[in-house]
């Protein structure tokens, strides 16, 4: 059932699930880890209702699935909007303005944090900059101030240098992610809204009485998402900038979960020696590009019975995920400690052609 369709040639049948808008970031993250989510059909909001196509009918079992993640939700079959015929993509709307050969070029990933988008562009597309960030702005109209990428992400602090394309001179802005509120400033401190489903995934883990240690905390998403989730629970939050340490510290409070964040601005491996040695039931180390260099830190963090890591680390071909295993075990090596049980490892998100950021749940005993 479609309200605003007055060509009825363009609609496509399909299993429909309704949830409550607020449910929608969510819903659509869970549908498409299972792949029901049907992308060539545009989801429609109702009133306050969201309809989202799906590729097929669940099975039973994921039909509980859904049910846990979602509460218990009614299908149907609906009517939806075929995508080739919606504004679609950043493309479609460029293919007014530009060249064929420029929209080729133009990359067709960028990010929305908050209300700011931040594009690559290849160099040759960068004559036609205004025209592109005007594109996306008319596309995505929450998007207020349009950036693009001018350099590549530091080492250390994962900060990168940004160029200003349309729209307000700013850098701060707030971010919704999954039921929290982030305040963010894109040049100052390390946010990427393609982690989110990663995010959820780890704090989903932490049970009620757990101390857990977040060793690169950023803007606080794991920290924050932990506490949010739990009353009886103990979050450090550890990040060596201190204007990421900042906006933990807000971001604690604007989210009510104060009492249960303690921020640390400071390098981890200082941190952890002066402050939590012994402590933790959970360490996390999402610092992909240095997280081998600092697993001293991380088992010294975790209780003398043991506890688990979360380790990411960046790892290519076709056995990534049995290499990021290895760089762990080979990590520990000569340290006392030892991986007890592999839990899950898991490609979080492709960062070039077959390379993958890597995640490894392991819980870790000292031998
Ligand atoms: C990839 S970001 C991860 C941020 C956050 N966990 C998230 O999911 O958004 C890595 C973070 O580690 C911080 N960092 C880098 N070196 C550090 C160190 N020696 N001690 C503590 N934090 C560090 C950086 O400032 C950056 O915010």
């Amino acid at each position: 059932m479609i309200r605003n369709e007055k060509d009825p040639d363009r609609l496509q049948e399909s299993v429909s699930l309704k949830i409550p808008k607020k449910q929608g970031e969510n819903a659509i993250q869970v549908l498409t880890k299972l792949k029901l989510l049907n992308r060539k059909l545009a989801p429609q909001m109702i009133d306050d209702t969201l309809h989202v196509p799906l590729s097929r009918e669940p099975q039973p079992e994921e039909r509980k699935q859904l049910d846990r993640a979602l509460g218990k939700q009614s299908l149907s079959h609906e009517k939806f909007l075929s995508r080739s015929e919606t504004v679609g993509s950043l493309q479609q709307v460029l293919a007014q303005k530009l060249p064929s050969s420029i929209i080729q070029l133009v990359s067709k990933s960028f990010d929305i944090i908050g209300d700011i988008a931040i594009i690559e562009l290849s160099p040759t597309a960068e004559p036609y900059e205004e025209s592109i960030a005007e594109a996306l702005m008319k596309l995505h109209k929450n998007v207020k101030t349009v950036y693009s990428k001018a350099g590549p992400i530091t080492d250390n602090l994962r900060l990168r240098p940004l160029h200003h394309l349309l729209g307000a001179e700013r850098t701060e802005t707030i971010h919704n992610e999954l039921g929290c509120r982030f305040k963010i400033d894109v040049s100052r401190a390390f946010f990427s809204p393609r982690l989110s489903a990663e995010h959820k995934r780890v704090a989903e883990q932490v049970r009620p009485g757990e101390c857990v240690v977040d060793m690169f905390a950023g803007v606080g998403p794991f920290s924050i998402m932990i506490a949010k989730r739990l009353n009886d629970v103990q979050v450090h939050a550890i990040d060596a900038n201190p204007e990421a340490a900042r906006l933990i510290g807000e971001n604690a409070k604007m989210n009510k979960v104060q009492d249960r964040i303690k921020v640390w601005s400071g390098d981890a491996r200082v941190v952890v020696q002066d402050n939590l040695s012994g402590i933790a039931t959970r360490v996390i180390m999402n610092h992909p590009s240095q997280a081998r260099e600092f697993l001293e830190p991380a088992y010294k963090a975790l209780r003398r019975d043991g506890g688990i890591v979360h380790y990411y680390t960046f790892a290519e071909g076709l056995d990534s995920e049995s290499n990021a295993r290895k760089e762990l075990a080979a990590a520990l090596d000569n340290s006392g400690w030892k991986i007890e049980k592999t839990i899950e490892t898991h490609k979080v998100r492709g960062v070039a052609p077959m390379k993958w950021q890597v995640a490894v749940d392991a819980k870790l005993t000292s031998s």
